[in-house]
């Protein structure tokens, strides 16, 4: 595999390991300021890092070794609202810088599983950042968000509230791949 790509396979790899981990801390502090469904939010798309995290170590499978792995990823535990803020920074830092690089130095490459990799990861953080910013506007107005089950896709990461789509929408995977949080 070409260095840069790998590179940022691994870095990509790092950034999702600490987002699930952020996003768990996150949910559990929700949790305890009485906002149940915002907590199910965070576990459910720290479920989707997850993924996103296991496609890339997957996609590395033939780069054994050991890296120092620089990432991008935020810190800060304040109130659910603050934390749902550095929730959307770190999405939209992915979707308008990191993803979209890694994206195009991956086409360039010639590196398919790199490409398929991120282009689940970008597809997914674009519709995290929406999930989160509505639920910011409702936890400002004091309110924890009205939310039916959220179903996370187990090949892709992608998640979704209420209506189920027959298929996928990114990876076109069977509606029996998607994960319930409810
Ligand atoms: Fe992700
Ligand atoms: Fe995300
Ligand atoms: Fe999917």
């Amino acid at each position: 595999m070409h260095e840069m790509t790998s590179s940022h396979l691994r870095s990509a790899y790092g950034g999702e390991s600490m987002a699930y981990m952020r996003y768990v801390i996150w949910g559990a502090a929700a949790e305890g300021e009485g906002f149940a469904n915002v907590a199910r939010l965070f576990r459910a798309i720290a479920h989707a890092e997850l993924i996103h995290a296991t496609n890339h170590f997957g996609a590395l499978r033939n780069e054994a070794g050991a890296f120092l792995v620089p990432s991008m990823a935020g810190f800060g535990l304040g109130t659910t609202s603050q934390n749902l803020e550095g929730a959307i920074e770190g999405e939209t830092f992915e979707i308008n810088e990191m993803y979209p690089t890694y994206l195009e130095t991956a086409k360039q490459q010639k590196e398919r599983s790199a490409q398929l990799s991120f282009h689940y990861a970008l597809s997914a953080e674009k519709i995290h950042a929406e999930m989160y910013t509505a639920a910011k506007q409702s936890v400002e107005a004091g309110a924890d968000p009205d939310m039916g089950p959220v179903q996370v896709c187990e090949v892709c990461g992608y998640t979704v509230e209420g209506e189920i789509p027959e298929k996928c929408p990114i990876c076109a995977a069977k509606r029996d791949k998607l994960r319930t949080f409810a």
